[in-house]
């Protein structure tokens, strides 16, 4: 269940919402590739998958999180979370748990079968996140020490592919 901090609120996305989200990424991420995670945000994101994507924001109007999912076109049994991103300052207060959750019970609904994600080798935070809600990380490789897939989103860019059982 989704519990959120006093004043806080959770509604689909809307496109309105795309210099929002644009921003937040800027200020919350704390990797060296933060123009990488802005090309991961295209406005299409938000015209045509808000019914299955939420933010998180305060009463006047201040985003504390929010998360892009979908269902896939191909296989109607599987569910994508495409992008999750917590306000550092509310961080490890179950958000993005609750987050998942509720995409969880909405994919369900629809007939999904599995979910699936990914991160970078380097984002261990994003790693213990996924481990603890039940994901099953795969990879071909250590990269980092973790089993990745080198190159999976371009030259130089590996990835771990996340897969969960719904
Ligand atoms: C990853 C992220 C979304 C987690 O959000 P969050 O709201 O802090 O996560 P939750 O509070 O719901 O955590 C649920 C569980 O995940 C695990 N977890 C979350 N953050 C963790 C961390 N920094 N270290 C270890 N475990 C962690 C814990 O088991 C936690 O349960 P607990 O707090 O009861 O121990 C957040 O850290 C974030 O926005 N990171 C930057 C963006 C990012 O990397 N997104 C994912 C890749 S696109």
């Amino acid at each position: 269940m989704l519990t959120l901090p006093e004043g806080y609120g959770v509604r689909h996305t809307r496109e309105t919402d795309h210099p929002v989200i644009v921003d937040a990424i800027g200020r919350w991420w704390d990797t060296p590739n933060r123009a990488m995670l802005g090309l991961l945000m295209p406005r299409l994101f938000l015209q045509f998958f808000t019914r299955t994507s939420w933010i998180v924001e305060s009463e006047s109007g201040e985003i504390g999180a929010f998360l892009i999912a979908f269902r896939s076109q191909d296989d109607p049994s599987i569910a994508y979370i495409h992008f999750v991103g917590v306000d550092p300052e509310l961080r490890r207060a179950g958000i993005a748990r609750g987050l998942y959750e509720q995409v969880f019970e909405t994919m369900r609904g629809l007939g999904c079968t599995e979910i699936r994600a990914i991160t970078g080798p380097f984002n261990k935070r994003s790693q213990a996140f996924h481990a603890a809600l039940g994901f099953t990380p795969h990879g071909d490789r250590d990269i980092d020490g973790v089993l990745a897939y080198p190159d999976y989103d371009g030259p130089g860019e590996p990835r771990v592919a996340f897969t969960r059982a719904l």
